[in-house]
């Protein structure tokens, strides 16, 4: 099955990462290794944002967001819960009521004008485009790990940066050169993954990875910037298990998005920039790539999550777990609340909301 060589070259690229930081002794524990790994299509692509401009309609960007229908403008912690306002989600499990939202990407032509870069279903997955989940407990199958509480939501990365100085670990662009993902590269953000967008053309697209912190302060289910309540290890890098901060001493799943941007029906140099730079920018206008961000909003149903790390769920289809067919989760979806035409088929004069390209 195709998943299963998806998950024993991850198994195999955590563990090369682990060789370069850790004593062979993990290896052995990759047996054990768990890993949900699953679908969430589009649910709409809309210019708010509940987390960082609650209320604001419309919010500075256009995200794509997935996950279940109770997506609004304002989703106020606790009291506005997913798990009881949602009536769907376009997640394969059945009771992920949460929201995942990332930027949009968009192909810039040389007359200025800009086409939303469409996106592929992860290997092994089913649905519509969207983004494919991943919530890893600690490899170690022994470290205690605490599902999110209700009313919890976080943010990795920053809209505004355009240089690696200040970004956050782990938010990388991998540059495939066949759709079948082979080679399939080492773990996030080693080998030839780059911060930025990459310069060159992917011939099997390009993948984003967003992985999230996994230390929790224990008490917020949100602050200020939406992340000082989480905390990286500090060692280590993907599905580490290196120690929490002492401020942050919780072990949270390691939550991970991977968008596959299809890059290729622009694969042509003679649309691409004259002086060679590279042609895609996202939403927000920036053409780096460094302000790559993903934002959570929990929702899954009262301790569904806490009894799938606890039963080492793995994959789309844990028995513990009720699932849906793709052909019921891509029913599921939302109205724009600012409505606008996207990019999806024409072009655009500008970006939605009217954001200027910056490289710097
Ligand atoms: C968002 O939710 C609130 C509270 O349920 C509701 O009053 C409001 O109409 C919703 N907004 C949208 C745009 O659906
Ligand atoms: C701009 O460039 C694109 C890609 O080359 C082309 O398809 C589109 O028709 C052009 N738009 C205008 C207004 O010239």
């Amino acid at each position: 099955m195709q998943f299963k060589s998806i998950a024993l070259a991850l198994a195999l690229a955590a563990q090369d990462a682990y060789a370069v930081s850790s004593s062979g002794l993990m290896a052995r524990q990759f047996a054990q290794a768990a890993m949900m790994r699953f679908q969430c299509s589009q649910l709409v692509y809309d210019r708010i944002d509940p987390l960082v401009e609650p209320g604001h309609t419309p919010s500075a960007h256009l995200h794509q967001i997935v996950g279940g229908n109770s997506f609004n403008a304002s989703m106020k912690a606790v009291e506005y819960d997913p798990a009881t306002k949602a009536t769907c989600t376009t997640c394969d499990y059945s009771e992920d009521f949460s929201n995942y939202w990332t930027a949009n990407l968009y192909f810039k032509a040389r007359n200025g004008s800009f086409k939303r870069v469409p996106q592929m279903v992860n290997l092994g997955l089913q649905g519509r485009e969207g983004v494919t989940v991943y919530y890893i407990p600690p490899y170690d199958g022994k470290t205690k790990v605490t599902a999110f509480p209700k009313g919890f939501r976080m943010l990795v990365g920053d809209a505004g940066l355009r240089t690696k100085t200040g970004q956050q670990k782990q938010l990388c662009h991998r540059c495939f050169s066949n759709k079948k993902q082979d080679p399939f590269g080492g773990a996030p953000c080693t080998g030839d993954d780059t911060f930025d967008l990459p310069k060159k053309q992917c011939g099997g697209g390009i993948r984003t990875t967003i992985t999230f912190p996994t230390c929790w302060d224990g008490k917020n289910v949100d602050s200020p910037n939406h992340k000082e309540h989480v905390a990286y290890p500090s060692s280590g890098s993907f599905e580490s298990t290196g120690p929490c901060p002492s401020t942050h001493p919780v072990r949270l799943p390691q939550l991970m998005y991977e968008v596959m941007w299809d890059t290729t029906p622009f694969n042509d140099k003679s649309i691409w920039p004259a002086d060679g730079s590279q042609p895609f920018v996202y939403s927000m206008g920036d053409g780096t790539g460094y302000g790559q961000h993903g934002d959570y909003l929990f929702g899954w149903k009262d301790g569904v999550l806490q009894k799938a790390l606890d039963a080492r769920c793995s994959g789309n289809a844990c028995k513990t777990l009720k699932t849906q067919a793709a052909s019921v989760s891509t029913k599921c979806a939302v109205q724009q609340a600012v409505r606008e035409d996207v990019g999806s088929e024409g072009w655009l004069k500008e970006l939605p909301g009217g954001n200027t390209v910056t490289y710097s």
